[in-house]
């Protein structure tokens, strides 16, 4: 039996009519935003979207101003019919999906300058990311009027420039970060993961196995920065994975740099395999 597709809708005239609506009704409302490309840890977002609202929007958009120049916005993949059967699966009642030229029209010239969190780590390395990620969820923040808007601890910066920015900008909306959703054997799902070779998707396991000793010596009661980091970075040694572009412990608040670990903690990785940057994290407990 084919699974009917969820409504969706393109212009923000369209959306704001459908959440007018919903408004008059008294449905309260949760947003799930997304780049499409949906694998399970997004379908997370969704499934606890609905458990926590009325009506469930989920938004696909490849959002062009968070890519510097030089990264993967062209090979960035992009699968609405697939994407639009998993939505369908779920209860999802409306699906944003707007093309760049409806988020970015001729003339846009305002971007949101995020907050301090957003300078160390992706920051640093990726100049103007969460300005553009701060920038196209205030949009879709303010074109939803969402009561809740969930997303993934995966991107644990990204949560908390996200949280920052709610709280100093008054947004009326509550934000909630769901677990990171992992493969069997431990890779965090990523539409990125899509990228790697065989032999790179193995060698990527050296992320989540790298948490896991820190987490292990953090248990075992060990609390120095450096010999756990030392610890960390010998996984990535053993899969020669030489592209580190960080492996951090830091306050989960602030997201500074810690010397020394009293939990909770969060452990924080980016690293090229291959081709494919990814990233990781976890709250060492
Ligand atoms: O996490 C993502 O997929 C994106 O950064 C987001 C939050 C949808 C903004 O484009």
């Amino acid at each position: 039996m084919n699974q009917a597709l969820p409504p969706v809708v393109t212009t923000c005239s369209e959306l704001t009519a459908t959440i007018r609506r919903w408004k008059q009704q008294g449905r309260s409302i949760a947003v799930a935003p997304t780049m499409g490309a949906l694998h399970e840890g997004h379908l997370s977002l969704v499934r606890a979207a609905s458990s926590a609202c009325d009506k469930v929007v989920a938004t696909l958009f490849v959002n062009p101003s968070q890519f510097a120049p030089g990264e993967d916005l062209e090979k960035y993949p992009r699968t609405l019919q697939a994407d639009l059967q998993k939505l369908g699966t779920l209860n999802t009642d409306l699906v944003f999906a707007p093309s760049e030229k409806e988020m970015y029209p001729p003339g846009f010239s305002t971007t949101v300058l995020p907050p301090a969190l957003a300078m160390p780590l992706e920051g640093e390395l990726r100049p103007g990311h969460f300005s553009g990620v701060a920038t196209v969820v205030l949009k879709l923040l303010n074109l939803v009027q969402a009561d809740e808007a969930f997303f993934g601890q995966k991107d644990f910066q990204q949560a908390a420039v996200i949280r920052a920015m709610v709280r100093d900008l008054n947004v009326p909306v509550q934000i909630n970060v769901m677990p990171t959703v992992r493969e069997s054997d431990g890779l965090a799902m990523s539409s990125r993961n899509a990228y790697l070779s065989a032999a790179d998707r193995q060698r990527a396991l050296a992320l989540h196995r790298s948490l896991q000793a820190a987490q292990t010596l953090v248990t075992a009661g060990e609390s120095s920065r450096t010999v756990i980091i030392n610890r960390m970075r010998q996984e990535f040694d053993r899969e020669q994975i030489h592209e580190i572009d960080y492996i951090e412990l830091a306050d989960p608040d602030t997201l500074l740099p810690v010397e020394t670990v009293t939990p909770p903690t969060v452990a924080l990785l980016a690293a090229k395999v291959g081709e494919t940057r990814l990233i990781d994290n976890q709250i060492l407990t």
